[in-house]
């Protein structure tokens, strides 16, 4: 018995002995913030380099300065050229491949090993692979990477500047499965009681006599099917079906394997895993849209990269919290706007439930800053999207693609029209000059690029309409025209929704991008019946010294509406697909009404640190089932001052306000169409509101059914603020535990524990040894305070510091009690 395992296990290590070996190569990195040419030289010496682990953004560790080039739409942080160097030791390089991969890298990058150029990379969002086995020798070798973001503005909005996502190193046997070489679709049948997995292979190196195995998993790992692939076109194929599948939706998320081997003769040389979902789901003309069958409402975010404090400097944990707090808002869906997302927020959507809008670029060939990706897009473009296509397609919860957002060849102009035959030929597969595109009953350039585009997609991908976030929303725009768009998509604009059917006969329709309201936490503009639009036309200077937004849904740009007008129309219209917020959270860059110092954008309905703004419990009240009722504002006032009182609220079928007990009247929602959302005050269908005035003491809101319950209507709940008094002691709670980073949450609060709305208090933390600060904030769009520091000043009464490791944490400030915390 004892010899038959030691057998096995020496045949299992000799049938495996050759797979794949993929490794995260984050470690042990050295940096510099300079440039010269002798830093690709493995001679260099970099011993006074910093040493770090990635991924790594330098921007967001800089200070906040006017003159810095990023502009304070990419959020006023430096930018410059830096270089990193890693030794890597490799004992064995016969029959062996060595690829590194960069999951992101902003910008410009080049990569050299041994002092040997192996690639260059422009578009700071795409990831990407070299093969360097051919640059390596036995022993030690130097991979050196130089960063250039000097050339800015150049992004939409924040980049973050450096190698900002995983690197991966990868040893395989020659014969392997190529770098993003599988193509899984799981297909359910009408009925949902059967599903078929096809699954393509492209191998690298074939050999004679190779076998390709496809073996099928369930989330357990267990085996539901295997099937030996055959010859298609240049792949191998095979295709297996179960019964009985699990669906993969927002509610169950169900994953499914399958493991490719390749064989030969008795020998695993490659083993490689892709995950899969098996979902169907639909876009129609007049229904919406709808998942396995069931209609739904797109509830959907936009979501730019940065972490807030972390800058682009890719951490899961930060991920997964930002995540979770709009899935627990009742986000259904994310649209990784303008650019492809790290390849960890899809592997989250994948298992959280939450659908991806994946959109590729956010300009095509006509810029709209000084040195963004159009500089590159004719030579780069096809590159850049059939690798988002190919990185991404397995995944089950991108239902859409979309292949640029607000392009300007949306119109024609000069500009746009005026290509060169060559460049046409190029660009577009098809010999149309400038001077004949106008024509009458002809598509214009901008129409066949959008083509070209699409057809690039749709080379690597059937399964997934096409889409992009047009703010034209007139049919002749040029993208629309080329009949290359599956679904119509409208970035706000939402009075043309009602000519949709008429302008788009038998298109699908979605919002794209919506909202864009405009708030800053804890700040309240009154009357709250009136609506702010901010700025007044889009090229209209807005100045106001508080440099703040107002957390009533009663500000927006001019361009845009306030949150409740938005989702009445998207509510209410059967044909709307969903809609996509700007934003789910805040995000470093366009602090749009403001410039300098305003550094980050106000159109989050989650600010910059974390903390939820009002209207995230007025989108939990209409998208979730779970019970919701809040009170704002806050209740310290000037003595006799006029407040208007908001309540979100669901599940109950009114609520009365009471002020130091004395009844304010009782309030329901109003019915649809009732009233004009936008412009209607304090009762539409989607909140109530009181206007009081104020006394010192505390306010009271009760929630209420019907249903008598004891002689009275049954209370549900009940929510009460109290006027806080003089800060007294700082409050610490855990917001978010993650993997390796703990999200504090800090609040100044009165010696009976009540917040101090107006707190401003500066907190200094301490840690003990074997804990690090990474970051601290406050949610404040105009802070010129630092991301990475050991202080952070109270923003309407509360701010967080983000922690590595564990130990205890000590929060003090001046004249404050002090708080501590320890974390395990
Ligand atoms: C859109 C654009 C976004 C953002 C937004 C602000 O036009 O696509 O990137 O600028 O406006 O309202």
């Amino acid at each position: 018995m004892k010899k038959t395992l030691t057998l096995l296990l020496m045949l299992s290590v000799f049938l495996t002995g050759n797979a794949r070996e993929r490794q995260l190569f984050d470690e042990g990195w050295k940096f510099l913030l300079a440039d010269s040419a002798q830093m690709a030289s493995p001679d260099y010496n970099d011993a006074h380099w910093r040493l770090l682990s990635l991924p790594h953004d330098w921007a967001i560790e800089g200070d906040f300065y006017a003159g810095n080039p990023s502009g304070a739409g990419g959020g006023a942080l430096p930018g410059g050229i830096g270089w990193y160097r890693k030794t890597l030791n490799v004992s064995e390089t016969d029959g062996v491949s060595y690829n590194i991969e960069f999951d992101g890298v902003y910008m410009n990058s080049t990569v050299y090993v041994n002092g040997r150029q192996v690639g260059y990379r422009p578009y700071g969002y795409s990831s990407f692979e070299y093969d360097i086995t051919g640059f390596l020798n036995k022993g030690d070798n130097v991979i050196a990477v130089r960063v250039d973001n000097s050339d800015q503005p150049n992004s939409r909005w924040y980049s973050g500047c450096g190698i900002y996502r995983h690197v991966w190193l990868t040893q395989t046997a020659k014969t392997r499965v190529a770098h993003w070489g599988t193509y899984v679709t799981a297909t359910p049948s009408k009925n949902g009681k059967r599903a078929v997995f096809d699954v393509e292979v492209e191998v690298e190196n074939p050999q004679k006599g190779m076998t390709v195995v496809n073996i099928l998993l369930d989330a357990n790992g267990k085996e539901l099917a295997r099937k030996n692939a055959s010859p298609k076109g240049q792949a191998m194929h095979s295709s297996m079906a179960i019964n009985n599948p699990k669906l993969w939706s927002t509610q169950q998320p169900y994953i499914y394997k399958v493991r490719t081997e390749i064989r030969v003769g008795d020998k695993i040389v490659d083993v490689y895993e892709t995950s899969t979902g098996v979902r169907s789901f639909r876009f129609d003309s007049k229904a919406g849209f709808s998942l396995n069958s069931v209609p739904m409402k797109l509830n959907g975010v936009c979501e730019h990269h940065d972490f807030g404090c972390f800058g682009a400097a890719l951490n899961e944990d930060a991920l997964h919290r930002k995540l979770l707090k709009l899935k627990q808002m009742g986000v259904n869906s994310i649209r990784s706007s303008h650019n492809p997302p790290a390849p960890e927020l899809l592997n989250m959507c994948d298992t959280m439930g939450l659908i991806v809008m994946d959109e590729s670029f956010d300009m095509w060939r006509r810029k709209k800053t000084q040195n963004d990706y159009a500089r590159f897009f004719d030579e780069w473009h096809e590159r850049d999207l059939t690798d988002l296509v190919k990185r991404d397609r397995n995944h089950p919860c991108i239902l859409m693609w979309s292949i640029g957002n607000e392009v300007l060849e949306q119109w024609s102009s000069a500009e746009a029209d005026t290509l060169t035959l060559e460049q046409a030929n190029l660009i577009l597969n098809a010999g149309h000059d400038a001077s004949t595109l106008a024509k009458e009953g002809e598509l214009s350039v901008n129409s066949l690029l959008t083509r070209h585009l699409a057809e690039i997609v749709k080379r690597l991908d059937t399964t997934r309409p096409v889409t992009a976030g047009c703010n034209e929303p007139n049919p002749n725009n040029h993208l629309f025209k080329s009949g290359a768009i599956d679904i119509i998509g409208f970035n706000y604009h939402h009075q043309w929704i009602k000519d949709v059917p008429v302008n788009f006969p038998g298109k699908p329709f979605i919002m794209t991008e919506s909202v864009s309201a405009l708030q800053t936490r804890g700040y309240y503009m009154m009357p709250s019946d009136s609506v702010y639009v901010a700025p007044k036309e889009w090229w209209l200077p807005y100045t106001d010294p508080s440099f703040m937004c107002s957390a009533y849904d009663n500000m927006h740009a001019s361009w845009s509406s306030t949150h409740e007008e938005t989702w009445d129309v998207v509510k209410h219209t059967p044909y709307v697909g969903g809609q996509y917020i700007w934003t789910g959270f805040d995000y470093i860059g366009e602090p749009t009404p403001y410039g300098f110092p305003a550094r980050s954008s106000y159109f989050g309905i989650i600010d910059l640190a974390g903390f939820p703004k009002d209207v995230y419990y007025m989108y939990q009240s209409e998208w979730t089932q779970k019970p919701v009722l809040h009170l704002f504002p806050h209740w310290n006032w000037m003595p006799g001052q006029e407040i208007d009182m908001w309540c979100y609220y669901n599940n109950a079928d009114e609520v009365e306000l009471y002020i130091n007990g004395k009844s304010q009247g009782r309030r329901v929602k109003k019915a649809h169409g009732e009233v004009a959302p936008g412009n209607s005050i304090l009762n539409t269908e989607y909140h109530v509101g009181w206007r009081v005035k104020y006394e010192p003491g505390e306010v009271k809101v009760v929630a209420r059914k019907a249903a008598v319950k004891n002689g009275y209507p049954e209370i549900v709940a009940t929510q009460t603020i109290k006027t806080a008094g003089q800060p007294h002691h700082l409050r610490l709670t855990t917001d978010y535990k993650g993997k390796t980073t703990t999200f504090v949450n800090v609040e100044v609060v009165d010696k009976d524990g009540n917040l101090c709305p107006l707190a401003q208090d500066q907190v200094f933390f301490e840690v003990s040894d074997g804990m690090e600060i990474v970051g601290v904030d406050n949610g404040c769009q105009f802070s010129m305070e630092r991301f990475k520091d050991n202080k952070r000043k109270a923003f309407f009464g509360k701010c967080m510091v983000a922690l590595k490791g564990s130990g205890k944490l000590k929060a003090r400030a001046v004249g404050l009690e002090d708080a501590e915390m320890e974390i395990f």
